[in-house]
C-alpha cells in the first residue's frame, strides 16, 4: 500500500506515503472530526508498517489499540461512503507518559539534553548560556555524569564554590550567572522536571518499531496532565524531534516515512512558549523532512500555526470551523485562501457549513503540487471509539514489553552522590583536624603546668606523653581512613 484513503468527496482523497514527509495540518473546532481523521491516518501509517509518535492532549486515544465495533451512525456512514467491506481492528500502541502514571515512564538524562537546549528552554541570555556550558564542561572533566536536576544542581553549587580557580581556566562565572539559572531550573522541576529527568532515560529506537506482523507501532504519549505546563510539553517534543533528527540518516524522499509525529493541541508549542524555542521548532521541523519524517499539526484554528510552518504544510486537512466573529470569519477567508480551487467551490461557505466528520482536504500530489480541494467525507477508524476502562488502560500499559525496561527509577552515582560524598569527607576531615588540635593543645598545656616541677623523672614522663600524642594521632589518622574507606 503506497496511499491512505482518508476520505471521498468529488474523488476518493488518498495521502501519498511518499509525501507524507511534506508534513500535514488537521485543523477544525472542538468535536468536528480532528481526533477520528488522526486516528483513521495513524492507522493507515501502521498497516504500512509506518511507526508513529502521537501526543494524546485529551487522553483519547488509547482506544487504537482496541477493535471498533458496527453502530447505526457508523452504519450510515460507510453507506454514504460506498464501503461494503469495512473490518474491525486493532493496532500495536505504547502508552508513554513522563509521570509514569499513565503509561511507560518517559526519560531523559540531562547530558543528553545538552547545555543547547536546555538554555533554549530555560530562555537564558548568552552570557548565562557561556556559564552553562561551563557547567557542562567541568562536569565532563570531573568525570561527574549529569543524569537527573539533583546532579545539575548540585553541579551548579560546585561550580560556585570553585568560581575562581574554574574562571581562570573556562572563561568568567559569574556568580549572579549562577544563581539566574539556579532559579530557572526551579520552574522546571516544578512543572515536573525531577521525574523527566532520569534513567532508564528513552532509547529512541524503541519508539521506531514495527510488531511482529510488521505493523508499525503507535507511540501515544499521554500528555493529559504534561499539557499543563506548556514548557515541559513543548520542551518534550522537541527533544524527541531533535534526537530523531540527529539520529536518523539523511535520506531525501522515501517510498513511506520512517516514522509520523502528531502534535495535538500545536497552538500550545506557539503560545506562552519562548521564542528561541519555537523557532528551534521551526528550524527542526523544516530540517527532519529529509530524514523521512512527517510531522503533522493538529490545532482548532489553522492560524494557530506560525506562517513559517504552515507554508511547509503540504497535507490538509480542514474541519468545520467557528464563524460566530468577524474576527473568526477573516480567519476562514484567510483559511480558505491557503487551498488550490477551482470555480465549483466557495471553500468559506463549505468550511463554515461542514460537518462533524467531514472536512476540505487537499494533499500533495506526486509532483509535489497540492490537488484541488475536495469536500470530503472522512472514513471511520477501524479500531474503537469506546474509552478504555481503567482496567484495559492499566493492562494496555503494563501488557508492553517495554514497561518492564523502563517502569523503576535508576539513581546510579553520578555527579549529585559523588559532589556530596566529596562535602562530606572534606567536612569530617576539618571536623577530625580540629579534634585533633584541640587535644594537641590540651597535652601541651598539661606538658607545660608540669614542667614547673621537672624533675629527671619527668624526663621519662615527657617523652611518655610524647608518644600518647603521636598515638593520639595515629588513631586519629586511621580513624579518618577508616570511615574513608567504610564511605567508598
Ligand atoms: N470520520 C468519522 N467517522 C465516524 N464518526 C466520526 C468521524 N469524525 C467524527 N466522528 C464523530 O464525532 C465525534 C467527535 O469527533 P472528534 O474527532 O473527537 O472531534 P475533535 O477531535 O475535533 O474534538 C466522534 O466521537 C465521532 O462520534
Ligand atoms: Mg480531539
Amino acid at each position: 500500500m503506497d496511499k491512505i484513503l482518508i476520505g471521498k468527496g468529488n474523488r476518493e482523497n488518498y495521502i501519498l506515503l511518499n509525501k507524507m514527509n511534506r508534513h500535514g495540518l488537521i485543523s477544525g473546532a472542538t468535536g468536528t472530526g480532528k481526533t477520528v481523521t488522526l486516528k483513521v491516518l495513524t492507522e493507515g501509517l501502521s498497516e504500512a508498517g509506518v511507526p508513529t509518535i502521537l501526543a494524546d492532549v485529551k487522553g483519547d486515544l488509547a482506544n487504537i489499540s482496541k477493535p471498533g465495533e458496527m453502530n447505526d451512525k457508523l452504519n450510515s456512514r460507510l453507506e454514504e461512503l460506498g464501503i461494503s467491506n469495512f473490518d474491525f481492528k486493532n493496532y500495536p500502541v505504547n502508552m508513554w507518559d513522563i509521570y509514569g502514571e499513565k503509561g511507560i515512564p518517559l526519560r531523559v538524562t540531562v547530558s543528553e539534553m545538552g547545555p543547547l537546549m536546555l538554555a533554549n528552554i530555560l530562555e537564558l541570555n548568552d552570557t548565562q548560556t557561556g556559564v552553562l556550558n561551563i557547567i557542562f564542561k567541568v562536569a565532563d572533566s570531573e568525570g561527574l555524569l549529569l543524569i537527573d536536576l539533583k546532579d545539575l544542581k548540585q553541579m551548579i553549587n560546585f561550580v560556585g564554590e570553585n568560581r575562581e580557580e574554574i574562571s581562570k581556566t573556562y572563561g568568567n562565572v559569574a556568580s549572579q550567572s549562577l544563581s539566574a539559572i539556579s532559579r530557572k531550573l526551579l520552574f522546571i522541576e516544578d512543572a515536573g522536571g525531577d521525574l523527566f529527568f532520569g534513567e532508564p532515560a528513552i532509547d529512541i529506537g524503541d519508539l521506531i518499531r514495527t510488531d511482529t506482523s510488521g505493523k508499525g507501532l503507535v507511540n501515544i504519549l499521554n500528555a493529559t496532565k504534561l499539557i499543563s505546563n506548556p514548557l515541559l510539553y513543548s520542551m518534550l517534543l522537541l527533544y524527541l524531534l531533535s534526537e530523531i533528527y540527529e539520529n536518523f540518516p539523511e535520506v531525501g524522499d522515501l517510498d513511506r516515512p520512517k516514522l509520523a509525529f502528531f502534535f495535538d493541541e500545536a497552538h500550545l508549542l506557539f503560545k506562552n512558549t519562548p521564542k528561541v524555542l519555537q523557532d528551534k521548532i521551526i528550524q527542526v521541523v523544516r530540517l527532519v523532512r529529509s530524514k523521512g519524517v512527517g510531522v503533522f499539526f493538529i490545532t482548532q484554528n489553522p492560524l494557530d500555526v506560525p506562517e513559517s510552518i504552515s507554508s511547509q504544510l503540504s497535507n490538509r486537512i480542514v474541519h468545520q470551523l467557528r464563524a460566530y466573529s468577524p474576527k473568526e470569519l477573516k480567519a476562514i477567508k484567510a483559511v480558505a485562501d491557503t487551498f488550490r480551487q477551482d470555480e465549483s467551490m466557495d471553500l468559506k461557505e463549505e468550511i463554515i457549513n461542514l460537518r462533524t466528520g467531514e472536512a476540505l482536504v487537499s494533499f500533495a500530489d506526486e509532483s509535489g503540487a497540492p490537488t484541488v480541494a475536495d469536500k470530503a467525507l472522512i472514513l471511520p477508524p477501524h479500531s474503537s471509539f469506546a474509552t478504555l476502562t481503567d482496567e484495559e488502560y492499566r493492562a494496555l500499559v503494563g501488557s508492553s514489553p517495554l514497561y518492564t525496561k523502563y517502569k523503576d527509577p535508576i539513581d546510579r552515582e553520578s555527579a549529585y552522590e559523588i559532589l556530596l560524598e566529596r562535602i562530606e569527607r572534606e567536612k569530617s576531615e576539618a571536623q577530625r583536624q580540629k579534634e585533633l588540635d584541640a587535644q594537641r593543645k590540651e597535652l601541651e598545656r598539661t606538658q607545660k603546668s608540669n614542667r614547673s616541677q621537672k624533675t629527671y623523672i619527668d624526663k621519662g614522663i615527657d617523652s611518655m606523653l610524647g608518644t600518647i600524642t603521636r598515638t593520639i594521632g595515629r588513631e586519629i589518622a586511621r580513624g579518618l581512613l577508616g570511615s574513608m574507606t567504610k564511605r567508598k
